[in-house]
Protein backbone atom coordinates (compact mmCIF):
# COMPACT_ATOMS: atom_id res chain seq x y z
CA UNK A 1 0.00 0.00 0.00
CA UNK A 2 2.67 2.72 0.84
CA UNK A 3 4.66 1.36 -2.11
CA UNK A 4 1.38 1.69 -4.46
CA UNK A 5 0.79 5.49 -2.69
CA UNK A 6 4.69 6.43 -2.55
CA UNK A 7 4.14 5.97 -6.81
CA UNK A 8 1.39 7.90 -7.09
CA UNK A 9 2.42 10.37 -5.61
CA UNK A 10 5.53 10.29 -7.71
CA UNK A 11 2.66 10.41 -10.24
CA UNK A 12 0.95 12.96 -9.53
CA UNK A 13 4.37 14.85 -9.00
CA UNK A 14 5.37 14.69 -12.46
CA UNK A 15 2.38 14.43 -14.33
CA UNK A 16 2.51 17.55 -16.84
CA UNK A 17 -0.52 19.42 -17.68
CA UNK A 18 0.12 21.67 -20.64
CA UNK A 19 -3.10 21.61 -22.56
CA UNK A 20 -6.37 22.51 -20.98
CA UNK A 21 -7.53 19.34 -21.95
CA UNK A 22 -5.22 17.52 -19.36
CA UNK A 23 -7.16 19.42 -16.77
CA UNK A 24 -9.67 16.99 -16.97
CA UNK A 25 -7.30 14.40 -17.73
CA UNK A 26 -5.90 14.56 -14.19
CA UNK A 27 -8.94 14.77 -13.01
CA UNK A 28 -10.36 11.73 -14.02
CA UNK A 29 -7.13 9.99 -13.29
CA UNK A 30 -6.51 10.66 -9.96
CA UNK A 31 -9.12 12.54 -7.71
CA UNK A 32 -12.63 11.06 -9.47
CA UNK A 33 -14.66 8.51 -7.90
CA UNK A 34 -13.36 6.20 -10.30
CA UNK A 35 -9.78 7.71 -10.21
CA UNK A 36 -7.03 5.72 -8.67
CA UNK A 37 -7.07 7.67 -5.04
CA UNK A 38 -10.66 6.81 -4.65
CA UNK A 39 -9.56 3.20 -5.52
CA UNK A 40 -6.56 3.35 -2.66
CA UNK A 41 -9.05 4.45 0.03
CA UNK A 42 -11.20 1.05 -0.80
CA UNK A 43 -7.71 -0.46 -0.21
CA UNK A 44 -7.26 1.39 3.03
CA UNK A 45 -10.06 0.09 4.57
CA UNK A 46 -7.95 -3.26 4.90
CA UNK A 47 -4.44 -2.18 5.75
CA UNK A 48 -4.02 -3.21 9.65
CA UNK A 49 -5.22 -1.25 12.15
CA UNK A 50 -1.22 -0.33 13.00
CA UNK A 51 -0.16 0.92 10.44
CA UNK A 52 -3.73 2.83 9.41
CA UNK A 53 -2.34 5.89 11.36
CA UNK A 54 0.80 6.51 9.02
CA UNK A 55 -0.61 5.32 5.76
CA UNK A 56 -3.62 7.14 6.58
CA UNK A 57 -1.52 10.48 6.53
CA UNK A 58 0.43 9.32 3.62
CA UNK A 59 -2.83 9.12 1.86
CA UNK A 60 -4.11 12.42 2.80
CA UNK A 61 -0.65 13.98 1.77
CA UNK A 62 -0.87 12.80 -1.91
CA UNK A 63 -4.81 13.21 -2.32
CA UNK A 64 -4.12 17.23 -1.30
CA UNK A 65 -1.05 17.24 -3.37
CA UNK A 66 -3.66 16.35 -5.95
CA UNK A 67 -6.40 18.41 -5.53
CA UNK A 68 -3.95 21.38 -5.19
CA UNK A 69 -2.53 20.81 -8.40
CA UNK A 70 -5.65 20.71 -9.93
CA UNK A 71 -6.93 23.77 -8.48
CA UNK A 72 -3.62 25.19 -9.91
CA UNK A 73 -4.38 23.86 -13.03
CA UNK A 74 -7.76 25.39 -13.28
CA UNK A 75 -7.13 28.59 -11.93
CA UNK A 76 -4.31 28.98 -14.52
CA UNK A 77 -6.19 28.17 -17.66
CA UNK A 78 -9.10 30.13 -16.76
CA UNK A 79 -7.06 33.23 -16.01
CA UNK A 80 -5.56 32.29 -19.33
CA UNK A 81 -8.92 32.76 -21.41
CA UNK A 82 -9.68 35.95 -19.88
CA UNK A 83 -6.71 37.05 -21.02
CA UNK A 84 -7.21 36.02 -24.86
CA UNK A 85 -10.51 37.35 -24.47
CA UNK A 86 -9.52 41.21 -24.06
CA UNK A 87 -7.06 40.95 -26.69
CA UNK A 88 -9.73 39.59 -28.94
CA UNK A 89 -10.61 41.59 -31.71
CA UNK A 90 -13.97 41.76 -32.96
CA UNK A 91 -13.10 42.31 -37.20
CA UNK A 92 -16.96 43.01 -37.67
CA UNK A 93 -16.73 45.85 -35.90
CA UNK A 94 -17.22 49.09 -38.31
CA UNK A 95 -13.29 50.70 -38.22
CA UNK A 96 -12.72 53.85 -36.15
CA UNK A 97 -12.75 56.89 -38.19
CA UNK A 98 -9.31 57.95 -38.24
CA UNK A 99 -9.28 61.85 -39.04
CA UNK A 100 -7.44 62.96 -41.70
CA UNK A 101 -6.12 66.36 -43.02
CA UNK A 102 -7.94 67.74 -46.45
CA UNK A 103 -7.40 70.26 -49.15
CA UNK A 104 -9.03 73.37 -48.98
CA UNK A 105 -11.57 73.74 -51.84
CA UNK A 106 -10.03 76.61 -53.50
CA UNK A 107 -7.03 74.19 -53.85
CA UNK A 108 -8.63 71.33 -55.24
CA UNK A 109 -10.46 73.58 -57.68
CA UNK A 110 -7.26 75.44 -58.36
CA UNK A 111 -5.41 72.54 -58.73
CA UNK A 112 -7.81 71.51 -61.42
CA UNK A 113 -8.02 74.24 -63.74
CA UNK A 114 -4.17 73.69 -64.16
CA UNK A 115 -4.41 70.25 -65.07
CA UNK A 116 -7.24 70.70 -67.20
CA UNK A 117 -4.78 73.62 -69.24
CA UNK A 118 -2.18 72.21 -68.58
CA UNK A 119 -3.37 68.92 -70.90
CA UNK A 120 -3.64 71.58 -73.77
CA UNK A 121 0.31 73.02 -73.21
CA UNK A 122 -0.33 75.92 -70.91
CA UNK A 123 2.59 76.62 -68.48
CA UNK A 124 1.69 77.49 -64.41
CA UNK A 125 3.55 80.78 -63.95
CA UNK A 126 3.29 83.46 -60.63
CA UNK A 127 4.06 86.71 -59.59
CA UNK A 128 3.99 88.50 -56.30
CA UNK A 129 1.14 89.79 -54.52
CA UNK A 130 2.59 93.63 -53.53
CA UNK A 131 2.88 94.95 -57.07
CA UNK A 132 4.08 98.47 -58.80
CA UNK A 133 1.41 100.72 -60.64
CA UNK A 134 3.18 99.65 -64.08
CA UNK A 135 2.10 95.75 -63.22
CA UNK A 136 -1.23 96.22 -62.08
CA UNK A 137 -2.02 99.20 -64.42
CA UNK A 138 -0.53 101.50 -66.28
CA UNK A 139 1.01 98.79 -68.47
CA UNK A 140 -2.37 96.90 -68.76
CA UNK A 141 -3.50 100.19 -70.71
CA UNK A 142 -5.39 101.54 -67.68
CA UNK A 143 -3.54 105.44 -67.94
CA UNK A 144 -3.01 107.62 -64.63
CA UNK A 145 -6.45 108.76 -63.38
CA UNK A 146 -8.43 106.84 -65.87
CA UNK A 147 -11.85 105.86 -64.48
CA UNK A 148 -10.96 102.58 -65.43
CA UNK A 149 -9.27 102.31 -62.14
CA UNK A 150 -12.06 102.63 -59.89
CA UNK A 151 -13.74 99.50 -61.16
CA UNK A 152 -11.39 97.46 -58.99
CA UNK A 153 -11.22 99.29 -55.48
CA UNK A 154 -7.51 98.86 -54.44
CA UNK A 155 -5.36 98.50 -51.37
CA UNK A 156 -2.63 101.10 -52.17
CA UNK A 157 0.54 100.74 -49.86
CA UNK A 158 1.87 104.21 -51.40
CA UNK A 159 1.52 105.88 -54.75
CA UNK A 160 3.21 103.96 -56.48
CA UNK A 161 2.72 100.13 -55.06
CA UNK A 162 -0.40 98.54 -54.37
CA UNK A 163 -1.49 94.88 -53.26
CA UNK A 164 -1.97 93.33 -57.06
CA UNK A 165 -6.30 93.60 -57.34
CA UNK A 166 -5.60 91.00 -60.41
CA UNK A 167 -3.49 88.24 -61.23
CA UNK A 168 -3.10 90.67 -64.94
CA UNK A 169 -0.12 91.69 -63.73
CA UNK A 170 1.49 88.56 -63.77
CA UNK A 171 0.69 88.52 -67.81
CA UNK A 172 2.71 91.71 -67.83
CA UNK A 173 5.35 90.21 -66.35
CA UNK A 174 5.88 87.40 -68.44
CA UNK A 175 5.14 88.76 -71.50
CA UNK A 176 8.16 91.93 -70.74
CA UNK A 177 10.37 88.40 -70.46
CA UNK A 178 9.35 85.70 -72.82
CA UNK A 179 8.91 85.91 -77.18
CA UNK A 180 5.89 84.54 -77.92
CA UNK A 181 4.64 82.08 -78.76
CA UNK A 182 3.58 82.58 -74.98
CA UNK A 183 0.63 80.24 -73.56
CA UNK A 184 0.51 80.18 -69.37
CA UNK A 185 -1.70 80.31 -66.96
CA UNK A 186 -1.43 82.41 -63.75
CA UNK A 187 -3.25 81.42 -60.59
CA UNK A 188 -3.14 83.91 -57.98
CA UNK A 189 -4.57 85.54 -54.55
CA UNK A 190 -5.38 89.15 -55.49
CA UNK A 191 -6.87 91.99 -52.86
CA UNK A 192 -9.88 94.19 -52.93
CA UNK A 193 -11.17 96.73 -50.82
CA UNK A 194 -14.44 95.71 -50.94
CA UNK A 195 -16.61 94.99 -47.74
CA UNK A 196 -16.86 91.55 -46.62
CA UNK A 197 -20.57 89.69 -47.22
CA UNK A 198 -21.66 86.13 -48.55
CA UNK A 199 -20.64 87.22 -51.94
CA UNK A 200 -17.51 89.88 -51.41
CA UNK A 201 -14.46 89.24 -49.58
CA UNK A 202 -11.32 91.83 -49.22
CA UNK A 203 -9.25 89.30 -50.96
CA UNK A 204 -10.17 86.03 -53.16
CA UNK A 205 -7.78 83.68 -55.80
CA UNK A 206 -8.12 84.09 -59.73
CA UNK A 207 -7.20 82.18 -62.57
CA UNK A 208 -6.08 84.40 -65.63
CA UNK A 209 -4.66 82.80 -68.92
CA UNK A 210 -3.11 84.38 -71.69
CA UNK A 211 -2.68 82.82 -75.22
CA UNK A 212 0.12 85.18 -77.62
CA UNK A 213 1.46 83.67 -81.06
CA UNK A 214 0.65 84.23 -84.94
CA UNK A 215 -2.70 84.26 -85.76
CA UNK A 216 -4.40 84.01 -82.15
CA UNK A 217 -7.91 84.96 -83.16
CA UNK A 218 -11.09 85.11 -81.15
CA UNK A 219 -12.33 81.64 -82.51
CA UNK A 220 -9.39 80.44 -80.71
CA UNK A 221 -10.53 82.11 -77.46
CA UNK A 222 -13.80 80.40 -77.70
CA UNK A 223 -12.67 77.26 -78.23
CA UNK A 224 -10.11 77.15 -75.35
CA UNK A 225 -12.64 78.32 -72.94
CA UNK A 226 -15.31 76.15 -74.73
CA UNK A 227 -12.83 73.12 -73.65
CA UNK A 228 -12.00 74.58 -70.16
CA UNK A 229 -15.68 74.81 -68.72
CA UNK A 230 -16.73 71.00 -70.29
CA UNK A 231 -13.49 69.59 -68.69
CA UNK A 232 -14.52 71.33 -65.47
CA UNK A 233 -18.42 70.91 -65.11
CA UNK A 234 -19.48 68.36 -67.92
CA UNK A 235 -20.08 67.80 -71.42
CA UNK A 236 -23.31 69.26 -71.54
CA UNK A 237 -22.32 72.67 -70.46
CA UNK A 238 -23.06 75.36 -72.83
CA UNK A 239 -22.00 78.84 -73.07
CA UNK A 240 -22.45 82.01 -74.21
CA UNK A 241 -20.43 85.51 -74.78
CA UNK A 242 -21.47 88.96 -73.98
CA UNK A 243 -19.53 92.02 -74.84
CA UNK A 244 -18.22 94.17 -72.17
CA UNK A 245 -15.20 96.49 -71.58
CA UNK A 246 -12.02 95.88 -69.93
CA UNK A 247 -8.85 98.25 -70.61
CA UNK A 248 -6.58 95.82 -71.68
CA UNK A 249 -8.88 93.87 -73.95
CA UNK A 250 -10.24 94.64 -77.24
CA UNK A 251 -13.11 93.14 -77.94
CA UNK A 252 -14.34 92.20 -74.86
CA UNK A 253 -16.25 89.52 -73.19
CA UNK A 254 -17.76 88.12 -69.90
CA UNK A 255 -18.61 84.40 -70.87
CA UNK A 256 -21.45 82.49 -68.89
CA UNK A 257 -22.13 79.18 -68.56
CA UNK A 258 -25.51 77.73 -68.52
CA UNK A 259 -26.56 76.93 -65.29
CA UNK A 260 -25.47 73.54 -63.80
CA UNK A 261 -28.55 73.30 -61.14
CA UNK A 262 -31.26 74.02 -62.94
CA UNK A 263 -29.68 73.46 -66.98
CA UNK A 264 -30.68 76.18 -68.11
CA UNK A 265 -34.35 75.91 -67.25
CA UNK A 266 -33.98 79.01 -64.37
CA UNK A 267 -34.06 78.76 -61.02
CA UNK A 268 -32.94 81.31 -57.84
CA UNK A 269 -29.49 80.81 -58.31
CA UNK A 270 -28.95 81.53 -62.09
CA UNK A 271 -31.98 84.20 -60.83
CA UNK A 272 -34.01 82.61 -63.44
CA UNK A 273 -32.28 83.19 -66.41
CA UNK A 274 -30.00 80.07 -66.90
CA UNK A 275 -26.94 80.99 -66.86
CA UNK A 276 -24.02 82.25 -64.97
CA UNK A 277 -21.77 84.35 -65.41
CA UNK A 278 -18.00 82.68 -64.82
CA UNK A 279 -14.94 84.36 -66.13
CA UNK A 280 -14.04 87.82 -68.20
CA UNK A 281 -11.61 87.56 -71.15
CA UNK A 282 -10.80 89.35 -74.86
CA UNK A 283 -8.41 89.71 -77.30
CA UNK A 284 -5.34 91.53 -75.58
CA UNK A 285 -4.98 95.21 -76.69
CA UNK A 286 -3.03 95.81 -79.24
CA UNK A 287 -1.36 99.14 -76.42
CA UNK A 288 -0.64 96.07 -73.45
CA UNK A 289 1.25 94.37 -76.47
CA UNK A 290 3.65 97.06 -77.38
CA UNK A 291 3.92 97.64 -73.73
CA UNK A 292 5.24 94.78 -72.83
CA UNK A 293 7.41 94.81 -75.78
CA UNK A 294 5.81 92.94 -78.55
CA UNK A 295 5.00 93.70 -82.24
CA UNK A 296 1.49 94.09 -82.40
CA UNK A 297 1.49 94.01 -86.42
CA UNK A 298 3.34 90.57 -85.85
CA UNK A 299 1.34 88.40 -82.38
CA UNK A 300 -2.05 88.52 -81.28
CA UNK A 301 -3.30 87.14 -78.21
CA UNK A 302 -6.46 86.25 -76.32
CA UNK A 303 -6.82 86.51 -71.79
CA UNK A 304 -9.19 85.81 -69.53
CA UNK A 305 -9.30 85.59 -65.88
CA UNK A 306 -11.78 84.10 -63.61
CA UNK A 307 -12.59 83.87 -59.80
CA UNK A 308 -11.64 80.15 -58.29
CA UNK A 309 -14.09 81.55 -55.46
CA UNK A 310 -16.83 81.43 -57.69
CA UNK A 311 -15.70 78.13 -59.92
CA UNK A 312 -15.90 76.39 -56.21
CA UNK A 313 -19.37 77.75 -55.05
CA UNK A 314 -21.01 76.28 -58.37
CA UNK A 315 -19.17 72.83 -58.04
CA UNK A 316 -19.62 72.11 -54.62
CA UNK A 317 -22.90 74.64 -53.68
CA UNK A 318 -21.06 76.71 -51.65
CA UNK A 319 -23.50 79.71 -50.60
CA UNK A 320 -21.29 81.93 -48.27
CA UNK A 321 -18.29 82.89 -49.72
CA UNK A 322 -16.84 83.38 -46.09
CA UNK A 323 -17.17 80.22 -45.37
CA UNK A 324 -13.44 79.71 -47.33
CA UNK A 325 -11.68 81.65 -44.91
CA UNK A 326 -13.80 80.63 -41.65
CA UNK A 327 -11.91 77.63 -41.05
CA UNK A 328 -14.06 75.97 -39.64
CA UNK A 329 -13.68 72.11 -40.23
CA UNK A 330 -16.94 71.00 -40.36
CA UNK A 331 -17.20 73.08 -43.70
CA UNK A 332 -13.61 71.91 -44.53
CA UNK A 333 -13.62 68.32 -43.61
CA UNK A 334 -16.48 67.85 -46.35
CA UNK A 335 -13.71 68.19 -48.57
CA UNK A 336 -11.76 64.98 -47.59
CA UNK A 337 -10.51 62.43 -49.80
CA UNK A 338 -11.03 65.12 -52.81
N1 LIG B 1 -8.37 90.99 -64.89
C1 LIG B 1 -9.79 90.88 -65.01
C2 LIG B 1 -10.43 90.98 -63.65
O1 LIG B 1 -9.75 90.84 -62.68
C3 LIG B 1 -10.21 89.62 -65.67
C4 LIG B 1 -9.78 89.55 -67.09
C5 LIG B 1 -8.58 88.98 -67.41
C6 LIG B 1 -10.56 90.03 -68.10
C7 LIG B 1 -8.17 88.90 -68.74
C8 LIG B 1 -10.20 89.93 -69.42
C9 LIG B 1 -8.99 89.38 -69.71
O2 LIG B 1 -11.61 91.18 -63.53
Amino acid sequence: MREDLEKIKHQIESFEIIRPEQVEEFRLKYLSKKGELNALIEKFKLVPGEMKREIGQLLNLVKDKAKTKLTEAQSHFESKIKENKSEQTDLTLPAEKEFSGSRHPLSIVENEVIEIFKKIGFVYAEGPEIEDDWHNFSALNFPKNHPARDMQDTFFIDEEIALRTHTSSVQVRLMEKQKPPIRAIMPGRVYRNEAISARANCFFHQVEGIYIDKNVSFADLKQTLFYFVKALFGQDIKIRFRPSYFPFTEPSAEMDISCLLCKGKGCNVCKYTGWLEILGCGMIDPNVLKNCGIDPEEYSGFAFGMGIERLAMLKYEVKDLRTYFNNDVRFLNQFEGL
